[in-house]
This record gives C-alpha cells, structure tokens and sequence, in this order.
C-alpha cells in the first residue's frame, strides 16, 4: 500500500519534471524563433533598403546628378558597382552592352561571372547581358527628359562629334532640314542626334514610329524597368526613387552636377520646337507615356500633402548642405574651380559648370562634401581605385592638361 502510494508519487514527479522541462525547452526554442523572426519581420513591415540597382544613365537628362547619388551610396555602404574595365570609361557605349565590358565580371574563364550590386554607367540597354553580372532582384530604373530639350543639350554638347552637327550652325537650322545633315547609315556617331533616348534602352532610333511597334517596345521598358524618373520634375523624382529604395534622405540630396552654364542653354524658335518633337518622335512617345505613369505612381503612393512636404525637406536639406559644404552655392565654370581635381570634364560648346568647397571644413565633413561635388569621370577613377587596388588606375587625361 504504502510502496504503492510512494510510486504513484515517484510518477506524478516525474510527469511535473517533464512537464517543466518540456515547457523550458518550448519556451526556448519560441524565444530564439521570436527572436530571428523580429528583425526579419520588422525588415519587412519598414523595408530593408534596397542595395542590387540597375540605373540605365541616359545622355544630357542629369543623368549625372543620379549617378553621383548612386555612386555615393556605393562608396559608403561598400557595395560593388560594375565599372568599366582598363581604361575605359563607359561600358561600351554605343555598342550594345556585353558583360565582358565589367571590369572583373569575368574573375576566370570557367564559373559564372562575378554579380555586382550597383551598375550605372552609359551603356546601351541590352537585358541578357546584363542580367549576367546583376542579381535576379536588381532594382532596374532610368530617367527621361523632355525630348526637345534632351535634343538642344545634346547638339551643344555632341556638336563637333556628331557627324549631324558639325557642318550646321544651330539647331533650329538643323531641324529645318534635318535629312540634309543626318545620314541613318553614318553609324553610331549619330546616335547623339535622334532619339538618343530610344537608341540608350537598345531599341533602333531609325525606326518609324508605328502604333504596334511603339507600343510593343513601351511594353518591353515597362516589363523590365520598375521605375522611370522625369528631369523636368527632379524633386519629386528622388521623392519616389527614396521610397522605392527605401533610403534614407540623404541619400538622395544632391547638388545639380554636369550642368551647363545660361550662356551655354539656346532657346529653340517655335516651330523648331514641333519640328524636334516630330523628328524625335520615338522619344517624344517614350517620354510621353512615362511622364503620364511617373505621376500616376506618385499619387498612387504620396498624397498630395505628403509629396509636397517631402520635397520641401529634401529641398531645404540641399539648401542646409549647400551652405555646409561649397564656398559659393552658385555652380562654377572650369576655369573658377580651384581644385583641378573637381573641374568636369568639358565638351562640345557646352561649358560645364561645378563647385569650390569651403576652405575651413572639419576632415568628416570634408570628405562628405567632396563626395557630394566630385565630378562623375573622377568618382568613376575614385571606385575603380578602391575596388581593383592592384589594377593601373584610370588615366584621366583632360585633368593634366
Ligand atoms: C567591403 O567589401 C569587401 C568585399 O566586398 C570586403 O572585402 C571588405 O572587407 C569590406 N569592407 C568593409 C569596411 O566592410
Ligand atoms: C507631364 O505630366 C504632368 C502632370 O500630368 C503635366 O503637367 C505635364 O504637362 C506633362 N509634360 C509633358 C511634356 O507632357
């Protein structure tokens, strides 16, 4: 009886000790899970920041003021950025790109090309070579701006180098008769001089513009492309870019970069104006269609309040930086920089303004500032330096002379 009741006991302790255990170890197994589930989940509820990004650059579009945030972004988050290899200083261009053009895409003949995370210098658009040295959920956007006026920067700038441009003295000239200065058959150098929008996202800038055939290849960006940025609309344009991307503020301040100075912006007569949007009719169609849908994902995405408040800040924020940072927040011609280092590179008829840094700035705002003014050919030279250490550095010839 009593041994009985001593067993009955010994069991029920047993059962409790089980019990206790099996409660401990459950407990334990939930905490570790709830613990490599909070980061994860609150990751997901405000967004990791997006790090693997395509940014098709366009020409003459600020293209430049884009790439410096990228570029940026790049530096201080060490993430990699495909450049271009040797000497180069783009990735191909013209020619369709092919991922031999990255520099260490190809680390040894056998195994897949090395994935980067950043790529964004001029190259024309060309997927399966790119999909080679990006990740499958790479960001993929690019910026457009009004073809008419794209057209007139582009002439002041390609003007001794597109074969179109050369023997014409001013655009409204040119587009009064452009088939007497533009041969299709002249080959790339003439990309510059119709539909270089079109032309940079692969398709043929030769092409009619037909129904089914524009609408097939607007389809073709749209699939690709999750986001297209318009230059006549900046602010709001890094408004919806740091949302996507989910950035911070700073990362998407930037000050105008690679822009011309007044003396160098003509004014296009009226009917010049009609004149380029039907002789860039492929580009005035690409431009239309995404002009239409960047606003409708803006309010799809920031109330009206919201969008306004948002670019206020980053406004203010450039004006903050801007006093921070540059001795004059007035843009400078080459010859006004006092730091070759930070004179852009020149071209065309265009002159090419850029900025004096404040002489009396602290080493860290110093070096924050500089990344900030750095023109794009120097910061390119600055990443391959730090990414290929052992490689022979760029050769940026037109800061010797
Ligand atoms: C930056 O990344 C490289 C390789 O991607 C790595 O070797 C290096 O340690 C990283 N540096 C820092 C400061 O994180
Ligand atoms: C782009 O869209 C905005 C907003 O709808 C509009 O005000 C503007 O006129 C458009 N630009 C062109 C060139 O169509």
């Amino acid at each position: 009886m009593l041994s009985a009741l001593g067993n009955s006991q010994r069991c029920f302790r047993a059962v409790l000790l089980l019990l206790a255990l099996t409660v401990l170890l459950l407990a334990g197994f939930l905490h570790t899970h709830v613990q490599l589930l909070t980061p994860l989940f609150r990751g997901r509820a405000k967004g990791l920041p997006v790090t693997n990004i395509m940014f098709l650059k366009t020409h003459k579009t600020a293209s430049s003021t884009v790439l410096n945030i990228l570029y940026r972004f790049a530096e201080t988050h060490n993430l990699s950025a495909a450049l271009p290899t040797g000497s180069s200083f783009h990735l191909g261009y013209p020619w369709l790109f092919l991922a031999r053009y990255v520099e260490g895409a190809s680390q040894n003949s056998i195994g897949p090309p090395r994935r980067f995370n950043i790529m964004c210098n001029h190259l024309r658009f060309n997927l399966p070579e790119v999909q080679k040295v990006m990740p499958k959920d790479t960001f993929y956007f690019s910026i457009l701006r009004n073809p008419v006026s794209q057209l007139e920067s582009s002439f002041i700038y390609y003007k001794n180098y597109a074969p179109a441009f050369r023997h014409v003295e001013s655009l409204d000239a040119f587009l009064a008769a452009p088939l007497a200065y533009y041969d299709a058959s002249a080959g790339l150098d003439n990309v510059y001089a119709r539909n270089n929008m079109w032309f940079d996202f692969g398709f043929d800038h030769n092409a009619p513009a037909e129904e089914s055939y524009v609408r097939a290849r607007l389809a073709d960006v749209e699939r690709r492309f999750q986001l297209l940025l318009i230059a006549e609309h900046f602010d709001e344009s890094m408004v919806l870019l740091r949302h996507r991307l989910r950035w911070q503020l700073d990362d998407v301040v930037a000050f105008r970069l690679n822009a011309r100075s007044a003396r160098s912006v003509t004014s296009l007569a009226p009917e010049s104006r009609e004149r380029a949007k039907r002789w860039c009719a492929l580009d005035w169609r690409l431009y239309q269609h995404f002009n239409r849908s960047f606003w409708a994902q803006l309010h799809a995405e920031l109330g009206p309040s919201q969008l306004r408040r948002e670019v206020a800040l980053l406004r203010a924020r450039r004006q903050e930086l801007a006093a921070l940072c540059l001795e004059d927040v007035a843009p400078k011609n080459k010859m006004q920089i006092t730091d070759r280092r930070l004179r852009p590179y020149q071209s065309g008829k265009a002159d090419i303004l850029g900025y004096n840094l404040r002489q009396d700035l602290d080493s860290a705002t110093l070096r924050t500032c500089q990344r900030m003014v750095l023109p794009e050919i120097q910061y390119m030279a600055h990443l391959y330096s730090l990414q290929f250490p052992n490689k022979p550095p760029k050769n940026i010839q037109f800061l010797e002379g």
